[in-house]
């Protein structure tokens, strides 16, 4: 583990999207890429820090020199994420599924003699409302906010919500083209206020992230 301001800190890093099965071969899921997550979990190492990285089915690779735990849905990304505390900050950049299918088969789904297949869903567990209410919360919780109207309002709303600390809110409009891309423009929403960033880079927006939570450790 290198030096730097978070060395001795342990942070939780959730990142990429979570599958929810349909059946054995098929599953719900979103367009995050991960990218934003794998980007923080670096920079948060680069500072010294020891990163637990939870990490749904990414199309980005884990960074190295962190430690990684793969799950798939976000029932495994909850109880992988409280299987890593207690830790100093827990970052939730994941993109969980809110439903998973309450009727999942375990066979392969047929097509034919019954029909349409009809899907019940099943509201998933909130992990970062979870870790924000957990009997060992740490000192630290961060949320995202992927809004795409109104950002700055609903994502304070959702900081009250979640009861965590931080929120990083951005627009996710298919205009922005930040799902999937390269860049982010976010709004850092904390107890003080709102704080829009510049449009950058997500390695810089990292940097800048892990930046002001080694400031909060300071
Ligand atoms: O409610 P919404 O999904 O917009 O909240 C986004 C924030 O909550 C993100 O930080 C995301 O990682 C987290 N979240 C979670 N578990 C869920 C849903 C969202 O940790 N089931």
């Amino acid at each position: 583990l290198g030096d730097g301001p978070l060395k001795g800190r342990h942070v939780l890093v959730t990142s990429g999207p979570t599958h929810e099965p349909i059946d054995p071969v098929r599953y719900i899921a979103n367009r995050s890429s991960g990218a934003q997550g794998a980007a923080l979990a670096a920079a948060l190492r680069d500072l010294g820090a020891r990163v637990s990285f939870v990490t749904g089915p990414a199309s980005v690779p884990p960074p190295p020199g962190v430690e990684v735990h793969r799950v798939e849905t976000a029932q495994q990304m909850l109880d992988a994420a409280l299987a890593a505390l207690p830790a100093d900050a827990a970052i939730c950049a994941a993109a969980v599924a809110d439903w998973r299918v309450a009727n999942a088969g375990a066979q392969k789904m047929k097509k034919g003699a019954s029909g349409l297949p009809v899907l019940e869903f099943a509201e998933n567990p909130d992990i970062l409302a979870t870790l924000s209410a957990h009997a060992r919360r740490p000192a630290l919780v961060v949320g995202f906010a992927a809004e795409t109207e109104t950002v700055e309002a609903h994502a304070t709303a959702k900081r009250a919500r979640k009861g965590c600390d931080w929120i990083v809110a951005n627009d996710v409009s298919a205009h922005t083209g930040i799902m999937g891309g390269a860049e982010n423009a976010v709004t850092l929403i904390t107890e003080e206020g709102a704080d829009p960033w510049p449009r950058l880079p997500k390695t810089e927006v990292a940097r800048r992230l892990a930046l002001r939570i080694a400031e909060a450790f300071a």
